[in-house]
């Protein structure tokens, strides 16, 4: 038993290590693809190695104590007992405190460095729903979701406004920046950018419900280039179905079957409790940024929405397959 519990001890941390050598891990915070991220990045590694320092040495010497003192003996007499000592103790609350005013020093830095608005920074603002996100570029008359579309080298200012009828979320862009909380009925800003054009992964991380793992969220950085284009075309207006074809019929069954009451397609319908519309094959991903956006999977959404993301707001609205391939035909036209 005991060969049993040593073996465990012995193979656990070598499984913890190697966890760590994921080669494929798009959320890794500790690899900044961005000057926010890379400055906090900065700041983890120093202190992160003098706490290391700290632990090596304390848990080395209390482990040397317990082996080297231990008591062998179990005639010998109690040990002399002592009572404070001021030089110990001074130097035991000095340098620990110097320790902190250490690493105090370029914390506070950073933090004052981060709050400041950049200059020439694009805004947007993020409201955080149960569960999927919402972004609007107020300047530019844009609302889409689930993607945050920046150019790349130039930094982003974002407004974060909690819904008031809704639950604290967090957003977080690991490669780009730290997480910052939603809270409903507040307004909390952070700024990042992007060193290159990429799809950097994002996810809520504050406990919102049943789906919070499934809220996750991706930053699209462009080419300066390629962000007009998709700013003239986030501003242009939704594409009309050919009439008589599967995608028309669709299109009527938008506002018939409710959808309308809910989401928005410019022209269509003016919901705002799920998200805008008007440029949805404009996304790769949907849902809260849980699924790949291809025909099939929307097609597995439609059919029960609470079926595959536990929780959604979206009901099953009891569509037939066929009502479901004419929402699908007509959902693909929106470019
Ligand atoms: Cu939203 Cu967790």
């Amino acid at each position: 038993m005991k060969r049993r519990w040593r073996a465990a001890a012995a193979v656990t941390p070598l499984l913890l290590l190697l966890a760590a050598c994921a080669g494929n891990a798009p959320q890794d915070t500790l690899e900044p693809k961005g000057p926010v991220a890379r400055q906090i990045d900065n700041l983890i590694n120093p202190v992160f190695i003098v706490a290391g320092v700290i632990f090596v040495l304390v848990q080395g010497l209390a482990v040397y104590a317990v082996i080297r003192f231990k008591n062998r003996d179990d005639g010998a007499p109690e040990p002399v007992q002592i009572h404070g000592n001021t030089r110990l103790e001074l130097t035991w609350t000095v340098i620990p405190a110097l320790i902190l005013v250490a690493v105090a020093v370029p914390t506070i830095k950073v933090i004052f460095d981060l709050s400041r608005t950049p200059a020439n920074a694009l805004e947007v603002t993020v409201i955080g729903h149960q569960f999927w996100w919402e972004m609007r570029y107020e300047d530019l008359g844009i609302v889409t979701a689930n993607e945050l579309h920046m150019p790349a080298g130039r930094p982003v200012e974002i407004t974060l406004k909690g819904a008031k009828d809704d639950v604290i979320h967090s957003f977080w862009i690991p490669p780009l920046a730290g997480k910052q909380d939603i809270i409903p009925g507040r307004e909390s800003r952070m700024s990042f950018e992007a060193d290159e054009p990429g799809v950097y992964l994002g996810q809520c991380t504050e406990y919102c419900g049943l789906s919070h793992a499934n809220m996750r969220a991706t930053a699209v950085a462009h080419t300066p280039e390629e962000f007009d284009a998709w700013v003239r075309n986030q501003q242009a207006g939704p594409r009309t179905p050919a009439a008589g074809s599967p995608a028309a019929e669709g299109e009527a069954l938008f506002t018939a079957k409710g959808c309308a009451g809910c989401h928005t397609i410019e022209g269509i319908g003016q919901g705002t409790v799920g998200p805008n519309l008007t440029h949805y094959m404009s996304r790769a991903v949907f849902a809260g940024a849980m699924f790949d956006n291809t025909p099939g999977n929307l097609t597995r959404w439609l059919r029960d929405p609470p079926a595959v993301k536990p929780g959604s707001k979206m009901p099953n609205l009891g569509l037939t397959p066929d009502e479901i391939a004419k929402l699908v035909a007509y959902l693909q036209t929106l470019n």
